[in-house]
């Protein structure tokens, strides 16, 4: 969604704000801005665009000033302007804001009766002329920010700014997350920690419905009833994980080649190596031997490993799977058999249509085991168990590491499962459990084939539709696979059961339809050559994911990605190495920028 931030300093905090914000950038960067208060008055930056925009506009401009905010934009309201951009202002207050106030047309309009003018479309700064008239009314700073608070509808975290108060920043928190960070004698705002690392590594996080009144040398917490409250403080592993490119051009490039070690840090998470059998790090309840039914629910890629994981639920621990993405689920009013599991899969574990599904699965009365990447976000600490990945912080937009590790943690739990449920021997643990040890090797293997991945890439670059066919696990990979290309390099493509082609997308192939085809040689891979036979016979172009049995075996005009030799049951895993890779370098060779996709933002914290 959207990046905010906010210093309390002791020096010249502009360009502070936009170092920060560039930590915040994968949160959206469609225009960006900072506002400070020079010797009490307030001054605001704005740009359009990406954040070096504004870097360039404050080395042209310099602003002075020891307390501001600033604030990376994904645009829900308004067109991505200049004018549109945080912070927003009236004459006495400055405002950042991520999320959306619904309510906010209705406040406009009493506003302007008031007498308030409006110079752009946002719900922004709806919320600056509203605390304004507040202090209007004579009432302080802290009381005009509480008593707005009130009138507010929807999710929001909020950063203010008052003209004339050179030792105060006030925050608030509604359904989006944001932190403060303890300085020496500065303080900070943000929306999460990796935006604050390089100034403190002593975090906290506000919950749902509180407000903090800052001061350099005092973190005055209020919970939703305006009572003074204490949050514990955190030292954040932020600063710890170095964000930055390295040697990789890009940092999605970076995220697919640290695969291997990321995946192999979570599997050992979940696996004891030494005995060869899943180990999971916490207790699953009792109730779940018996339960006959679980449910999974995500959003984007998440819903996809998701997917992915139904199938190795319903093999390995013999449990049926409903799923749904979450933007459907919150609202299908699904009913849930009492003390069952309902499983969430977040990367960011702050979207919003995911935590609504949670929401609605607890009030259900369901477990909720969370699949997330971050240990302190809303999912997390909503979820009974947080089943952690250890991909660390994933920067490009694109999912990819922590799909990867997403799909390793899902395998794990559905082997535990099946060993707690008495369907799955120790001999079968064994023999799966062995094959995911040796899945990092295996991806590093995968990482070999991207020169020949690069040249495939190329030739998509021209095609206007693409074509991802799969069976089985590799069925969720296509989908994953037409998502990656399309949210990457803008090309049209769709993700389709193979056996699916014969009932309508047949229609579609012609010569200028690349049809990729991700297919190990495991036990419907025949199935799958038929299904290549029908695309060669109306003159669709052939890509095959395959091993070398699978590559030599279609007897067909195809041009082949040949990958290692492995059992079947988590080539899904690997494979996902050269779907990545197709949607990085198609995306490179057409000069798209691969880090910050046009229109997408990393976690989609409003609905
Ligand atoms: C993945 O490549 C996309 N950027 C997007 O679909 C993402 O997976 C989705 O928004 C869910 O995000 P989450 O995992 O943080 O909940």
């Amino acid at each position: 969604m959207c990046g905010i931030v906010g210093i309390l300093g002791q020096g010249p905090v502009a360009g502070l704000l936009v170092e920060a914000l560039k930590r915040l950038e994968y949160r959206g960067y469609d225009s960006s801005g900072i506002a400070t208060l020079e010797e009490g008055q307030l001054q605001r930056l704005r740009a359009e665009g990406k954040l070096k925009n504004l870097a360039t506009r404050l080395h042209n401009h310099p602003l002075q000033g020891h307390v501001g905010i600033g604030h990376t934009r994904w645009a829900t309201h308004g067109k991505p302007t200049e004018n549109n951009a945080h912070p927003h202002a009236s004459a006495k207050v400055a405002v950042v804001h991520n999320g959306i106030i619904e309510n906010f047309q209705e406040l406009r309009a009493q506003l302007q009766a008031l007498g308030h003018q409006f110079v752009t479309e946002t719900d922004t700064e709806t919320v600056a002329h509203l605390i304004t008239q507040k202090l209007n009314e004579g009432l302080g700073p802290v009381a005009a920010v509480a008593a707005s608070l009130k009138l507010l509808r929807g999710a929001f975290a909020l950063g203010i700014l008052f003209e004339g108060h050179d030792d105060l920043l006030i925050g608030a928190r509604r359904g989006a997350p944001l932190a403060i960070g303890f300085g020496e004698e500065e303080m900070y705002l943000g929306s999460d920690a990796l935006a604050l690392a390089p100034f403190t590594d002593t975090i906290s996080y506000l919950e749902d419905g509180d407000w903090v009144v800052l001061r350099r040398d005092s973190a005055e917490i209020f919970d939703a009833h305006d009572k003074l409250v204490q949050r514990p403080r955190s030292q954040s592993l932020a600063s710890a994980f170095l964000v930055d490119k390295g040697n990789y051009r890009h940092f999605m490039a970076k995220e697919i080649h640290e695969q291997p070690e990321v995946v192999a840090r979570t599997l050992a998470h979940y696996i004891d190596l030494s005995a060869g059998k899943v180990n999971l790090p916490f207790e699953l309840p009792p109730e779940m031997v018996k339960m006959e039914r679980m449910t999974i629910s995500a959003c984007g890629t998440g819903y996809l490993a998701g997917l992915t994981g139904k199938y190795w639920f319903e093999k390995f621990a013999r449990l049926s799977v409903d799923i749904d993405v979450a933007s459907e689920f919150r609202y299908r009013e699904a009913p849930m058999a009492p003390g069952a599991m309902m499983l969430v899969v977040s990367q960011s574990g702050e979207t919003a249509d995911t935590l609504a599904a949670l929401r609605y699965a607890k009030a259900q009365g369901q477990h909720i085991v969370s699949v997330v990447n971050v240990p302190t976000s809303t999912i997390a600490r909503e979820s009974d168990i947080a089943a952690l990945t250890l991909a660390g912080p994933e920067i490009g937009v694109a999912s990819t590491k922590a799909f990867t590790c997403q799909l390793a943690v899902l395998a794990c739990l559905a082997i535990g499962l099946g060993r707690m449920r008495g369907v799955l021997d120790a001999q079968e643990e064994s023999r799966l459990v062995k094959q995911l040890i040796a899945i990092p090797g295996l991806m590093a293997s995968a990482l070999q084939r991207e020169s020949g991945i690069e040249q495939v890439s190329h030739s998509l670059a021209k095609a206007r539709d693409v074509l991802y066919l799969g069976r089985g696990t590799n069925y969720p990979l296509a989908l994953e696979g037409a998502l990656k290309l399309k949210e990457l390099s803008y090309i049209h493509a769709e993700g389709y059961a193979a056996g699916e082609l014969k009932h309508g997308p047949i229609a579609l192939i012609d010569e200028t339809m690349p049809v990729i085809v991700i297919a190990p040689s495991d036990h419907v891979f025949e199935k799958t050559v038929s299904n290549m036979q029908e695309v060669a016979a109306r003159g669709g172009r052939l890509i095959l994911l395959s091993d070398a049995a699978g590559a030599a075996g279609t007897g067909l005009d195809v041009t082949s990605i040949v990958m290692p030799d492995m059992p079947p049951e988590f080539a899904a895993m690997v494979y996902a190495i050269p779907v990545q890779m197709i949607a990085y370098h198609t995306a490179v060779f057409m000069g798209k920028d691969a880090d910050q996709p046009r229109n997408l933002a990393k976690s989609v914290t409003v609905e």
